[in-house]
């Protein structure tokens, strides 16, 4: 016997399905492309329009419900923009029941990098004058750049050559950094430093060392600067800021292995590696492959 699509279809709009998943938003952009940068050899779009629609599993849940079922969707979104833009957008489908779990334990976003570096200056000046951040601050060890309203995207610590010193993920807010930090410690990653507020910045930190050996520091509350009327605050600034190292007084200093980490000392080779090679050059190796 033949499968009757057009009469299972039909009866699709009497069932309620059931439907699980990863949600996202899809940012579609129109427009023409008529020319190359001058630049680099990259096409240039003219925008015409933007779309942005609920994606992932919730477009599965929009074709459920575009075929006339009811559909129970159930997902899980962080506590930011994007989350309460889903939530918006499903609320909006008639034919759509969303039970959303917002979980403010996830990162939102890569907040800040802060790179090592023997020639600081020149960092400082080519991410400037060159690729168009501003400064945001000077210390003794750091220079602080931005390129949006976050304090710093991206900083400078004074070291013997380029490696990574640590990477920052923004959590939604002080209970999201905390319950992250929870879950991070219940799987054996201790916090190396922290919980603690920065000077320069005024986020709030915790670090860990990955099980690769690099950085990572969970932040939330990361000062917004006011492009109008900021001003940086020199080394001098700094050095007398009584907020040292942590404006709570509380952190106190990183742990021996997270300074060993942040100044891109390895911790796991990979197999059959020396030990003692340092972390730029098992990139360099790795990026002559
Ligand atoms: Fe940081």
């Amino acid at each position: 016997m033949m499968f009757d699509f057009e009469h299972r279809l039909s009866e699709l709009a009497s069932q309620t399905v059931l439907c699980i998943g990863d949600l996202m938003l899809d940012d579609f952009v129109y427009g023409e492309v008529a020319r190359i940068s001058p630049e680099a050899p990259a096409p240039v779009i003219a925008v015409g329009r933007q779309e942005v629609v609920i994606g992932g599993a919730g477009n599965v849940a929009r074709n459920i419900a575009a075929l006339g079922a009811r559909c129970l969707f159930v997902g899980v979104v962080g506590e930011d923009e994007p989350g309460r833009r889903l939530m918006t957008a499903l609320l909006s489908e008639p034919r759509i029941e969303a039970y959303l779990v917002t979980d403010r334990s996830r990162p939102t976003k890569l907040t800040h990098v802060v790179l090592n570096s023997a020639r600081i200056d020149d960092q400082t000046s080519f991410f400037q004058d060159l690729l168009g951040f501003r400064h945001s601050d000077s210390t003794e060890m750091m220079e602080f750049i931005r390129c949006c309203a976050d304090h710093h995207s991206v900083a400078f610590a004074r070291g013997s050559g380029p490696s990574l010193n640590h990477m920052a993920y923004e959590m939604p807010n002080f209970d999201g950094l905390m319950r992250g930090a929870g879950r991070m410690k219940q799987n054996g990653f201790n916090i190396e430093w922290g919980v603690g507020r920065h000077g320069p910045g005024n986020n709030i930190f915790t670090y860990f060392i990955e099980p690769n050996g690099f950085v990572t520091e969970y932040t939330t509350e990361v000062e917004q600067v006011d492009e109008a009327t900021y001003v940086p605050n020199t080394v001098e600034y700094w050095a007398k800021f009584p907020g040292r190292p942590c404006r709570w007084n509380m952190a106190g200093h990183p742990s021996n292995r997270l300074r060993a980490a942040m100044g891109g000392e390895i911790f796991a080779p990979p197999a059959g590696e020396d030990e003692n090679l340092r972390c730029e050059e098992v990139m360099a190796r790795t990026l002559g492959r």
